[in-house]
């Protein structure tokens, strides 16, 4: 590519967009185009925080194919819902082979597809038309996970030995938006929407730096979800009061708490192990997302919530709830800790750096559609080990076909 700048596009003007959009005042080289979304107000909104950031003098598209026609857009971020993916991306394939305009690349978050045959058919669209792809996993982009695994590398395993265990967990009280609540148009509950980060990031920290991800091969994936929280009467309420009665846990539940358990092989055929457990019923001051890694001398340890800078309100300070402390925070009061910047700590800024250096140098992002196809592969698995309550060998027969019971809406533990 001949630009020395990126001109990007969103393409959802939600939630994430905006975490992507804050993270840009630390990244070079790029400028927010534009927002298209599903209501005119948060494409307004997001492309609003885009201008008032100084990050991009965006704009609000009505479509895709307006978007790939503008000259000035080089570069698609697919922000919008999982239940989006497909249709977004034959959008733009469509836009492409019209020959109305051009991409370098897209980017598309996490989860590629809301099972394998949705993620392969991301990956095939992609190469289709020949466009560089980045994969969305913000936290194999990190800083504390990249340094981390830098120094475990570098001193640990380099002398007694490579890791032979991560540990890897995201637990939060529950998702921001009705959506992903709803297993068919999520793909799944929380193994889905939150163990992907954490199967992703522990193959990360196990594979040698610099080496390809190919080196460990997954050898079986054996894995528990249930319901603990939101089925319980009170919370379905709760859940079904918000959705206007659409929501319902009683009947239609989706995991809120499940583990995972990775059997890996590496070329030099040693056996390493991820454990991973995901919750949406976690409450404690917010978000938390930790792991471990563990070799022959040495371990690694990150807890999210175990920030240096803590605030304390006594009880007479009674205000608004708010975000303003931590993603997901679940209270006001008391000593609570702060991320100063979630941006940079959680590797949105990082990962960005990295899809928008790639796209101007004309290279494929490190972190891209293979790895999202791999880790739905890997989750879907899991979804089958729940189901026949057995470790399953990878890959097991008709991955592709495979559609979770929670996504078909035939899920439900306390029948079971
Ligand atoms: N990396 C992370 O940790 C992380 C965190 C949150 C969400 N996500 C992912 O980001 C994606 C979006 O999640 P979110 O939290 O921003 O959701 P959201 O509901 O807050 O925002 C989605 C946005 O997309 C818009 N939209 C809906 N359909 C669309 C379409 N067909 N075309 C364009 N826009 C459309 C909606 O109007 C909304 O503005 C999901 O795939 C989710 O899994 C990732």
């Amino acid at each position: 590519m001949s630009k020395k700048r990126l001109g990007i596009g969103f393409i959802g003007g939600g939630f994430i967009s905006r975490f992507h959009i804050r993270s840009l005042i630390g990244v070079r080289d790029v400028d927010v185009i534009g927002v298209l979304s599903r209501t005119k107000k948060s494409a307004e909104e997001t492309a609003s925080l885009s201008r008032e950031i100084g990050v991009g003098d965006a704009k609000v598209f009505e479509s895709i194919m307006e978007m790939v026609a503008d000259p000035d857009i080089d570069a698609l971020w697919i922000c919008s819902p999982n239940f989006t993916r497909l249709e977004v991306m034959e959008e733009i394939v469509a836009a492409i082979e019209s020959g109305r305009g051009g991409l370098v690349g897209v980017t598309c978050e996490k989860p590629l597809g809301r099972n394998v045959a949705e993620a392969r058919k991301m990956l095939q669209l992609v190469q289709k038309v020949e466009l560089l792809d980045g994969y969305l996993e913000n936290q194999v982009f990190a800083p504390a996970v990249t340094r981390g695994k830098e120094i475990i590398w570098a001193r640990g395993a380099s002398i007694s030995g490579r890791p032979y265990l991560a540990r890897a967990a995201e637990e939060h009280s529950g998702p921001h938006r009705l959506w992903f609540w709803d297993g068919e148009l999520q793909g799944g509950g929380v193994l889905n929407d939150m163990m992907c980060h954490s199967v992703e990031e522990a193959r990360f920290m196990l594979t040698p730096p610099g080496a390809d991800r190919s080196v460990l091969t997954p050898v079986s994936v054996q894995a528990y979800a249930n319901c603990l929280k939101w089925q319980r009467e009170k919370y379905a309420k709760i859940l079904s009061e918000n959705s206007g009665g659409k929501t319902d846990y009683l009947k239609r539940p989706a995991e809120d708490f499940a583990r995972s358990l990775i059997e890996y092989r590496t070329d030099d055929g040693e056996t390493l192990v991820v454990e991973t457990t995901t919750s949406w019923s976690f409450v404690g001051a917010g978000l938390r997302l930790s792991m471990e890694l563990l070799g022959p001398e040495y371990s690694l340890s990150i807890n999210t919530l175990d920030t240096g800078l803590k605030v304390f309100f006594s009880r007479n300070v009674v205000g608004s709830a708010g975000e303003d402390l931590v993603e997901k925070q679940n209270a006001e009061t008391g000593l609570m800790p702060v991320i100063s910047n979630e941006e940079d700590e959680y590797g949105y800024t990082a990962e960005n750096r990295h899809m928008v250096q790639s796209f101007l140098a004309g290279k494929r992002p490190e972190e891209n559609f293979s790895d999202g196809v791999n880790v739905t592969e890997l989750l879907m698995t899991a979804y089958m080990s729940v189901e026949e309550g057995r470790t399953i060998s990878f890959p097991p027969p008709d991955l592709e076909n495979f559609i979770p019971a929670v996504a078909r809406g035939e899920w439900n533990p306390r029948k079971s």
